[in-house]
């Protein structure tokens, strides 16, 4: 049984959108159009997620570190110093950006880009820290069970949107394998969708038979709407059966990262309001 990371998947992802990020940002055209404010926009979303992200860290998992293995805990603080400034530093470039003159544009993004690869630097050596010397300390120190238990009050604090953005964030850089095991997981885990009869007496397998009303009529409205608000009655050339995962409505294959980076609508996760992922196993575990 592999033992349970809690770094490894999520850091994963941070680190191919970084690269991506500063990629992108060098070989950004920035005299065109909205591409400084475009550009300044995506190094602020990427700090404000980096600094919830330590925030998640802090509440879920360093607490336990600090009280079973405090050297390692204080080797991860000592590391904020760096880590703060550099984040500043981007943020404030970033802010100042669309509102430099056009002559001093391309000076101002290469001054950018090299903020963000300080973060980066600082950060790369943050992750690696944390995955090969907090990892291990709480490998040595902390029961499964216990590993176990940070990932699932982890999981009960995220919303349906927010686990459903943790996905799309990570799973496109993790091997097929590990994508399918954690698509897998979470389809297990979701809750059945809530389609018990409905007011009509349809059910999701069982279309009703009773005779259309009109659409200019006052309950008109679910069969108007089609399949999203009346599960019983698919558009018209629209089979019932999802072409998506059982519950969540995403993919589980080789493909799954694609999909949810493409941003295509996970139609099931919105089914599960208001409830949380509480299953999988280590392999499918995530921050
Ligand atoms: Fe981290």
């Amino acid at each position: 049984m592999p033992k349970i990371d809690l770094y490894r998947n999520v850091h994963m992802g941070q680190r191919a959108r970084l690269f991506t990020l500063a990629t992108e940002l060098g070989a950004a055209d920035i005299t065109r159009g909205a591409a400084a404010a475009e550009q300044a926009e995506r190094c602020l979303a990427m700090t404000r997620e980096l600094r919830e992200h330590a925030d998640h860290e802090d509440t879920f998992i360093h607490r336990l570190l600090r009280e079973r293995a405090p050297e390692a805990a204080d080797a991860l603080d000592a590391e904020h110093i760096r880590l703060d400034a550099a984040f500043t530093t981007l943020d404030e470039q970033a802010r100042a950006l669309p509102g430099t003159p056009a002559e001093a544009l391309p000076e101002a993004q290469h001054a950018l880009y090299l903020a963000l690869n300080e973060v980066i630097s600082a950060y790369l050596a943050h992750l690696h820290l944390e995955e090969t010397v907090a990892m291990p300390a709480l490998w040595q120190y902390a029961a499964d069970t216990e590993l176990g238990a940070v990932f699932t009050a982890f999981r009960a604090s995220r919303s349906p949107e927010e686990a459903l953005s943790d996905l799309r964030r990570m799973l496109p850089a993790l091997p097929p394998a590990v994508r399918a095991a954690i698509m897998r997981g979470t389809v297990e885990a979701a809750p059945p969708p809530s389609a018990p009869a409905s007011a009509d007496g349809c059910t999701r397998t069982s279309p009703c038979r009773r005779p259309r009303r009109s659409k200019a009529g006052p309950d008109a409205r679910p069969h108007a709407q089609g399949s999203r608000t009346h599960r019983g009655h698919p558009p018209p050339g629209r089979s019932h059966r999802p072409k998506t995962g059982p519950r969540t409505g995403l993919r589980t294959g080789p493909r799954a990262g694609r999909a949810l980076n493409s941003g295509a609508a996970p139609g099931g996760m919105r089914g599960t309001n208001g409830h949380r992922q509480t299953g999988g196993s280590p392999c499918c575990e995530h921050y």
